[in-house]
């Protein structure tokens, strides 16, 4: 009896944890096909891969969807240090749909990232954008760290600074 008092303590102790991520699944099996068609429109017109997916602008685009917005090991060298554009898909996973609007449009972040345009972007556009890129899946790695601007950056690297 001791036991079974336990272990259902422990299963409480489980159980929003376990609603948690049954609403988790909720939220991303809502998310209906022209959700995540229109967040997929709004990838491309916000121009999200040029710099979060590895070749994507050597490439034209010409880069295989399944390895959208991964973060990009080459760093863009400001006056500000080395900034690495981040996996986006282990961003939105990190987050809920409703704190990933709050975030993207509060979040400051280094060049160049143009965080003001997220700023100006609407909720439910930021809703689709998070349903598109959870539906990619999480997958890859986190970026690298941000470089100081006295350290040399790991080559290659794109040079952003203003050269006088
Ligand atoms: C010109 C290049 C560029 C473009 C275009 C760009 N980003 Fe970024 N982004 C970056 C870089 C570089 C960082 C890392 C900045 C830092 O280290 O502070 C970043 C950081 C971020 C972050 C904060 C880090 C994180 O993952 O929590 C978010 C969120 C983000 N970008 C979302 C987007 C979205 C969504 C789009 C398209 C609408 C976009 N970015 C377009 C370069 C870019």
């Amino acid at each position: 009896m001791k036991r079974l008092m336990s272990s259902l303590r422990r299963s409480a102790a489980a159980a929003p944890l376990l609603l948690l991520a049954l609403s988790a699944c909720a939220a991303a099996s809502l998310a209906s096909p022209a959700d995540i068609e229109h967040g997929r429109y709004l990838v491309l017109l916000g121009h999200c891969n040029n710099c979060h997916t590895v070749s994507y602008t050597e490439r034209a685009g010409n880069v295989p969807e399944s390895d959208w917005l991964l973060g990009n090991p080459i760093g863009f060298r400001t006056a500000a240090g080395t900034a690495f554009a981040s996996n986006l898909r282990m961003t939105a996973a990190a987050y809920g749909e409703a704190q990933w609007v709050t975030y993207a449009t509060a979040v400051k972040t280094r060049p160049p990232m143009p965080w003001w345009s997220l700023h100006a972007t609407r909720p439910d556009d930021l809703r689709a954008m998070y349903r598109y890129i959870r539906d990619l899946g999480v997958a890859g790695r986190p970026a690298p760290d941000f470089v100081p601007p006295d350290r040399e950056p790991p080559r290659p690297f794109l040079n952003f600074r203003i050269e006088k």
